[in-house]
């Protein structure tokens, strides 16, 4: 922060415009970007706050061909139910926009232009994979095939969800078209490339060195891993019919790889917004003097911090960005979120549930913010923080503050007279909040920020606690005016303060102070209010969630579950095999000795196990459920005389034996007590 910028270009990821968004995107990217862009405004900053829908990419097309309508109904859909949620929980966006919007396309095809004419990309022709039937190039997504890595049938051409291994549609054995199901054919096709392997240099001084000290751990360390393993060339055009058209001769059926005209978008968008205001939009994206920072989830990571930097860097009249304070992922009670098994709060069932309580799920999200790792949301959770946290201590100072001046001074605020210690210290610690909030936010650490916003409102409710001003009204009015006037400062203080976490409820709070909206800049000051000024009505800012309605909130995920397991019955049972095909299978318990991640995998780990015959090396796709820690000296089951197969350049001898449910969680099937390495199962 020693940088003094004349303005800031804050983003947040655009999101698919192929489903509703839950908390996980909230928590992850909006509601920390709202914090930031409030506050800044707050202080009196030139904030431009994008967002906005992506709506290009291979899954749209297919949830569109699934539904029988366009693309275009899909993202039309969903782009105005996004839109929705974000207003009503008061994502601030100066600008929400669309990638399918003409001036997107505009944009994009100008950024591709400019790097085409100044000979940025590579082009290259290969063979890909052709559907004859329905005479298209097949995305990745569209071929399915057995995976080479671990025999599972229904791997897609670009990953198999089994093992987690990315894959190429080339590697895939016994290959087939989605669209038809037929057999596809190879065919040569023409593509171009941006060379990230030209630009290392380049990334390592702007990051590696650059910005060792201000960076997220966890982003600079993924940044780094990509890096240090080398950076390839990555096609940033597809043959499909839906994205922007490829704006060069002899393009044909080619549009920009989703991940290319996404980001774009953020430019786009803030043309939008420039014409919409007929305020300039290059300041913002090109001036050395502006601060670009996206806010992103961690799986956005290598495009908004290496490719599209890149892509900026190449077209060559962009500012980088400041900072990526990239979220990891929050979990759901102790589950990942998942659309596709509706593990999720979805904003607008949330809504409809909690009216009117947009706030609770702003504090709760930003308190349990999964800013340095994965964090769990429950439903307890939420309840405990708003009954606890907002009710007892924010809302109750408020209450007891607003409703003691109506009581003793008709609504008036009371003059402050001499000024007792207690008193001093009070106001000597209300100064030091607003530099330590401001500090916390500075460094996008938005749970200490909110942890401290709430430590100025423990010290109006302890101070107030403290005083007792109900107990000595008959016999000093005059303490109790000053008690009351310190106490309608903090107030005011917090109607600053809590902005930017709780616009909604500051905005009632604004009411019953009978105030206008104050600047960060007046924060921490004990004359916001000046003595005579008539307050408003009091009235709650939070009320207590029951028992009754978290568990029924519960209930319904119960539910959620037991639907699942019931949409999706038992695998049919496999063909009968003799019991001399059983024997052959030579299954042992082992003891998991070393465990360790297999480099730029999701899913695989590395483990040494002693099988009481030998110590050997088996690799395993059960990254995501286990870490070393959890299963370094676990007894298993495994089968020892499985074929050795090559997995990543590892030599896998063996494999555990897992039981895995419908949603795909993954459990050992390991002896129940301990028993001697080598023992045989049968
Ligand atoms: N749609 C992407 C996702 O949900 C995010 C796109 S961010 C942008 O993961 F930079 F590309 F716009
Ligand atoms: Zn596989």
């Amino acid at each position: 922060m020693n940088k003094k910028f004349k303005r800031y270009t804050i983003t947040s990821a655009l999101p698919y415009a192929n489903g509703p968004i839950h908390i996980g995107h909230l928590a992850g990217v909006y509601v920390p970007a709202d914090i930031y862009a409030r506050y800044l405004r707050s202080k009196g900053e030139d904030v431009l706050f994008i967002g906005g829908s992506d709506e290009h990419g291979v899954p749209i097309t297919i949830k569109a061909r699934k539904e029988g309508v366009s693309p275009q109904d899909i993202v039309d859909r969903y782009h105005n139910i996004i839109k929705k949620s974000f207003e009503e929980f008061g994502i601030s966006f100066d600008v929400y926009s669309r990638t399918s919007a003409p001036i997107h396309h505009e944009t994009a095809s100008t950024f591709f232009k400019k790097l085409y004419a100044d000979g940025k990309f590579i082009e290259k022709t290969n063979e890909q994979y052709y559907d004859e039937e329905t005479n298209t190039f097949l995305a990745d997504r569209y071929i399915t095939g057995t995976c080479p890595h671990c025999g599972y049938e229904k791997a897609y051409g670009d990953q198999c969800e089994s093992c987690g291994t990315s894959l190429s549609p080339l590697e895939l054995i016994n290959p087939k078209s989605a669209l038809s199901g037929n057999v596809p054919v190879l065919k040569e096709t023409k593509h171009w490339y941006l060379p990230l392997d030209q630009y290392e240099d380049f990334l390592k001084e702007w990051i590696l060195e650059g910005h060792k000290k201000d960076w997220k751990t966890n982003v600079y360390g993924q940044v780094k891993s990509w890096i240090d393993q080398g950076l390839k060339p990555r096609a940033v055009t597809r043959d499909l019919s839906w994205g922007v058209k490829v704006p060069v001769e002899d393009a044909e059926g080619k549009v920009l790889y989703v991940w290319f005209d996404a980001p774009i978008g953020y430019i786009s968008a803030s043309r939008e917004w420039s014409k919409r205001t007929g305020k300039e939009w290059e300041p913002y994206w090109k001036s050395d003097d502006s601060k670009l920072v996206h806010f992103i989830g961690k799986d956005n990571i290598v495009f908004h911090c290496i490719v599209f930097p890149v892509m900026l860097r190449a077209e060559g009249s962009y500012i980088l960005p400041d900072n990526v304070p990239a979220n990891e992922f929050l979990n759901l009670e102790n589950d990942k979120i998942s659309t596709s098994r509706n593990w999720a709060v979805w904003l607008h069932e949330y809504l409809s549930e909690f009216p009117g309580k947009q706030d609770v799920l702003r504090y709760v999200l930003t308190a349990n913010a999964p800013e340095t790792k994965d964090n769990d949301f429950t439903w307890r959770d939420f309840q405990a923080r708003n009954n606890n946290e907002l009710l007892a201590i924010f809302g109750n100072f408020v209450n007891r503050t607003l409703v003691l001046t109506k009581k003793y001074f008709d609504g008036k605020v009371p003059s402050r007279h001499e000024l007792q210690d207690i008193d001093k210290k009070t106001l000597d610690s209300l100064r030091t909040f607003p530099e330590k909030i401001a500090g916390s936010i500075d460094r996008y650490r938005f749970r200490e920020a909110l942890g401290e916003m709430m430590n100025l409102a423990r010290l109006g409710n302890k101070y107030l606690t403290d005083n007792e001003p109900w107990k000595i009204f008959k016999t000093d009015p005059e303490r109790v005016e000053t008690i009351l006037n310190i106490s309608l400062q903090i107030a005011a203080n917090l109607s600053i303060v809590a902005e930017p976490f709780l616009p909604f409820s500051v905005e009632k709070l604004l009411g019953m102070l009978n105030m206008k909206p104050l600047k960060w800049a007046v924060a921490g000051s004990a004359d916001l209010l000046q003595a005579n000024h008539q307050l408003g009505k009091p009235t709650f800012l939070f009320e207590k969630i029951e028992d009754a309605e978290v568990e029924k909130q519960v209930q319904k995920l119960l539910d959620t579950k037991k639907a699942n397991e019931a949409a999706a019955p038992a695998t049919p049972q496999k063909e009968e095999i003799t019991y001399d095909d059983f024997v052959k299978m030579d299954i042992r318990t082992g003891t998991i000795l070393e465990a360790e991640k297999v480099p730029k995998t999701k899913k695989l780990l590395k483990l040494k196990i002693d099988t009481g015959i030998d110590q050997r090396t088996v690799v395993s796709g059960i990254a995501e459920y286990f870490t070393s820690e959890q299963i370094v000296g676990k007894q298993v089951s495994i089968l020892v005389n499985l074929a050795p197969r090559k997995l990543r350049g590892i030599v896998s001898q063996g494999m555990i034996l897992m039981a895995e449910d419908k949603d795909g969680k993954l459990v050992f099937v390991a002896p129940e007590q301990p028993v001697s390495n080598g023992s045989e199962v049968k």
